[in-house]
């Protein structure tokens, strides 16, 4: 699918001044609406990744969406990497830092089994704290990260430098 950066590309809308002013936010839920393109972003990352997963972690929120779609056309299991105190069973847990304070996630002990191979899905890739937080949390588990799929990545903030030795593919680099 050749134009499929483009067409993504052209369907995320740029929000200046949010959250906070200075910050230009992408926002991606227009490419949700558009249920041709949102097919397309999907059956990319199915074709990459056909026969190399067992399970699909979404990372809260955004990364619930993508997620949960590509689980399904997987036909592989979803599981969730939440904020800190939403999930009821017993949790590994990771802290991070972010550019102001720290963040916690958390996944169930129980929701990735050692040996497992394991996608990672999220909209965006910044200082890829959240996602290297998340290849640790799998690696508590025993799991195998296959790799970080995301749409968008800020190139700019070098989230890559957290992840070396995790593959990260990213639909489209700002
Ligand atoms: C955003 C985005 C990614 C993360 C990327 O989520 O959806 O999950 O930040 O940033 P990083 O690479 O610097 O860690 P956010 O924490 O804003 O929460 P949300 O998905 O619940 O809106
Ligand atoms: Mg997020």
């Amino acid at each position: 699918d050749p134009d499929l950066a483009r067409d993504v590309a052209s369907s995320l809308r740029a929000i200046p001044d949010f959250p906070e002013p200075g910050v230009v936010f992408k926002d991606f839920t227009p490419l949700l609406l558009d249920t041709a393109l949102r097919d397309r972003v999907v059956a990319d990352v199915v074709r990459r990744r056909a026969g190399a997963v067992d399970v699909v972690i979404g990372v809260e929120a955004r990364g619930f969406i993508l997620g949960s779609i590509i689980a399904h056309e997987l036909g592989v299991g979803f599981v969730p990497v939440r904020k800190e105190g939403k999930l009821p069973a017993d949790t590994h847990s990771v802290s991070y830092t972010l550019e102001y304070g720290s963040a916690t996630i958390e996944l169930h002990t129980d929701a990735v089994w050692p040996g497992q191979r394991v996608l990672v899905v999220d909209d965006v890739l910044a200082t890829g704290g959240t996602a290297a937080a998340t290849v640790e949390l799998v690696g508590r588990c025993g799991g195998q990260t296959v790799a970080v799929e995301v749409v968008l990545e800020l190139g700019f903030l070098n989230g890559r430098d957290q992840l070396a030795g995790t593959e990260v593919h990213a639909l489209l680099t700002d």
